[in-house]
Order: structure tokens, then C-alpha cells, then sequence
């Protein structure tokens, strides 16, 4: 990938930001974030879903402050991201509590700060959940997250609504946990949840999701228990290479259309990856070059521990040097400083060449990046800068050796 002018973030250039702000760092455009959101409310406005943004894709404080006055809720998994959330000034109606070990103190942080619902994953988590709220004398909201055991098609990874998944419950077992709720006076059943997995570029697993939930929600209401709301997850993929973006329109029509029979029903979505991923960049210094009989190398500042994706998945980001560069482009690997042969951040790339010193930017790392990262092999997290138009705001400042053993006893 080459870029014909010195790449800029909104109104500043790339290699400005890390010559104010250090490298490695991660960057966000808040015009980026924030055109997100109003592209998936724009094809969902016939149905006007309540958006939880799935923090753990990106749960900086200032980048949830703006999905937050923007009007989106929150999706979270930890009692630290209910913390974050409320910090970043969500409203507690608007958040959801997903995940497959909420521990019973983060259940009783969840209904003391009155969180909407609780997606519920096991029956253990729903009697534990009741045994809480008896005894704080308050009824827990409830959903339960169906296992649809669907392939999305995406990295094995990242799926998460298949059988031989860790996550949701089959829907024998649904079935038996919303009658079981339905009964205790300290559980209120409101609604059900789905997520089928990450990075998913096609419609038609949502489809048979869609057609997975309805068929609960049928079944359920013949037995007099009425939902009140409907979560399909996240998911939705964007493109990194050459994969297509999720057709946000068409799913909207689906799960427009499945919902039809219930106008009453709340969507909920809870996306993060399509929120976050494009508006982030990571860039980094070249460091030194080397090459081996068989292979070319750029070392650079950034590593495994600050974008793991490549190294998790084989993910593949698009890499740029910020400032054009002449010259007969050539394959490199583009490598960090950790000892580990996975340490990488791109592989083959053809890249015209570069010196030490120049600033490269790896596209595409707003979701799943920083959230990810690390202190591995004892460096310091990267800072995170927000800009917007011509100014650039600190978010999270980098780490210093110090942050590196401050706990430590
Ligand atoms: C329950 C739940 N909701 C939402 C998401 C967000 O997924 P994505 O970032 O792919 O939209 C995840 C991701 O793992 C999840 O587990």
C-alpha cells in the first residue's frame, strides 16, 4: 500500500501526532467514530434500535463519552467495563451485561447500578443471579443468550454461537431457563440475546439467527411469557483486505422484517468491531532494517503487545509508510522488538523503502487493538490520542518503566 501524500488524521499529519505524542500510538478520529454510528442508525431507522456499543472492542473512557452522547448504550462483560461505562457517562437503562463468568460480585455491582438487562448463559449464572437478588430485595432483569449453533463463517476464534462455543445456551435449555424465570419473583424475563461472532461479512447467518430467536419468542409467547425485547449482538465485519464491509441495509431489512409480528419489541444491537475498527491507526517508528538470505525485515517500535491481532489471528491490516517514499517497492516483513517469531505486524508487504526513523501507520486497528494490549516482555502500553478536525487530545497517556512494576510486591 502507498499513499501519495503525507497521510494525515482529519486535519494533522501522521508524523506530527508522533512527533508530539511519541511512538508507538494509537490515533482516532472522532469524525470516523462518530460516522459510524449514524451509518448503522440510518439503516436501522425503521426500527430504531437501542445501539449497545460492545466496549471491549475499544473501551477508552473518551471514546465511549462520545458513543454515549451520541446516544449509544453499552454492551459489557466485566464488572470494570460496567465501571468504565457509567464513568464515560452511559446511562445505566442503556447498558447490557454479557459474558459467561459474570462473578457474583459483578452481578450485585450490575443490578446496584440498575444495569437494563443481564444476559444470562448458563442456568448456574441465572440462580445465582436469583440468590443476589433476593437478597438485595431487588428483581434482576433478565435475558437469555441463545446458542443457535450457527457458523458465521469467520475465524474459529471469533465464533461464538455454535454448539461446541462456550457461550449462550441451547434452545432446549433456553426454553427451561425463561419458564424457570418467568416463575421467580425475583427475576423479571425481558428479553433474549444472540451473538454468533465477530467479523462476519454476510447476512445470511443473521438471517438463520433471526430465524432461531423468532421461533423462541413464538414458542414462549403460546406459553403466555411475553419478551419485551429482541438483542441480535454484534458482529458485523468490516473489511481489512479484501473482504466486503456487512451490508448494514440488508441486515436491517431482515431483522426488520423477522421482527415485524411484535412492533412492540425493542432491537437491541451491540456492535463494536464496525464501530471502532477504521477510525483507528496505529503508528509506529521504524527502528532498524535487516535482512536475512531469505527475508527483509523492518523492525519497528510496535509490537505484539500493542496490536495482538496479527499475531492472534493471522489478521491482516493494511500498512503504510505517513510519508510517501520513492523508490522499487519491495516485500518486507514488518516485525517488533518481542521475542516471539509471531511478533509481527505485516508480512510480504510491498513497501517502497524506508529508513529508520520513518513513521509507518497500520490502518484499520480501532477495534481490538489497544483493548488488547499488553505490558508483554515489560513494555510500557502506547498512548492513545483523539483527534478532531486540527486538534489532537490526549486520551491515555503512555506508560513509563514505572507503570511496568507498580504492582508489584
Ligand atoms: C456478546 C457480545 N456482543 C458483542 C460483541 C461485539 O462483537 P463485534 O466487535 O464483532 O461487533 C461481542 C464480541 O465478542 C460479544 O461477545
Amino acid at each position: 500500500m502507498t499513499n501519495k501524500k503525507n497521510l494525515r488524521i482529519e486535519g494533522l499529519s501522521a508524523e506530527s501526532l508522533v512527533a508530539r505524542f511519541g511512538s508507538p500510538l494509537y490515533v482516532y478520529s472522532k469524525a470516523s467514530l462518530l460516522g459510524r454510528l449514524t451509518a448503522l442508525k440510518r439503516a436501522f431507522s425503521k426500527r430504531e434500535p437501542l445501539i449497545c456499543y460492545a466496549m471491549k472492542a475499544n473501551p477508552n473512557r473518551e471514546v465511549c463519552r462520545i458513543m454515549a452522547r451520541a446516544g449509544a448504550g453499552a454492551d459489557i462483560v466485566s464488572g470494570g467495563e460496567l465501571l468504565r461505562a457509567l464513568a464515560a457517562g452511559m446511562r445505566p437503562e442503556r447498558v447490557v451485561f454479557s459474558g459467561v463468568g459474570k462473578t457474583a460480585d459483578e452481578l450485585e455491582l450490575a443490578l446496584k447500578r440498575r444495569v437494563l438487562t443481564l444476559n444470562v448463559e448458563s442456568s448456574e449464572e441465572l440462580d445465582a443471579l436469583e440468590r443476589i437478588a433476593r437478597r438485595l430485595k431487588r428483581k434482576a432483569p433478565v435475558s437469555i443468550r441463545l446458542n443457535p449453533d450457527i457458523d458465521p463463517k469467520t475465524h474459529p476464534h471469533i465464533t461464538t454461537g455454535r454448539s461446541e462455543n462456550k457461550f449462550g445456551v441451547e434452545r432446549p435449555e433456553a426454553m427451561r431457563l425463561f419458564r424457570k424465570a418467568s416463575t421467580s419473583p425475583w427475576l423479571r424475563v425481558q428479553g433474549i440475546q444472540c451473538h454468533i461472532g465477530s467479523q462476519i461479512t454476510d447476512t445470511r447467518p443473521y438471517g438463520l439467527a433471526a430465524r432461531a430467536v423468532t421461533g423462541v419468542i413464538k414458542e414462549l409467547a403460546g406459553e403466555g411469557i411475553a419478551l419485551e425485547m429482541a438483542d441480535f449482538g454484534g458482529g458485523l465485519g468490516v473489511t481489512y483486505q479484501n473482504e466486503r464491509e456487512h451490508p448494514v441495509g440488508a441486515l436491517a431489512k431482515i431483522l426488520t422484517a423477522a421482527l415485524a409480528p411484535w412492533p412492540a419489541m425493542r432491537l437491541l444491537l451491540e456492535p463494536g468491531r464496525y464501530l471502532v475498527a477504521d477510525a483507528g491507526i496505529l503508528l509506529t517508528r521504524v527502528l532498524y532494517r535487516k535482512s536475512t538470505s531469505r527475508r527483509r525485515f523492518l523492525i519497528v517500535d510496535a509490537a505484539m503487545n500493542d496490536l495482538g491481532r496479527p499475531a492472534l489471528y493471522g489478521a491482516w491490516h493494511p500498512i503504510a509508510p505517513a510519508r510517501p517514499r520513492t523508490g522499487p517497492r519491495q516485500a518486507v516483513d514488518i516485525v517488533g522488538p518481542i521475542c516471539e517469531s509471531g511478533d509481527f505486524m505485516g508480512r510480504d508487504r510491498l513497501l517502497p523503502p524506508c529508513e529508520p526513523g520513518d513513521v509507518l501507520a497500520i490502518f484499520k486497528a480501532g477495534a481490538y487493538g489497544f483493548a488488547m494490549s499488553s505490558q508483554y516482555n515489560s513494555r510500557p502500553r502506547a498512548a492513545e490520542v483523539l483527534v478532531e478536525g486540527s486538534r489532537a487530545k490526549l486520551i491515555r497517556r503512555r506508560e513509563t518503566l514505572k507503570d511496568i512494576v507498580r504492582n508489584e510486591l
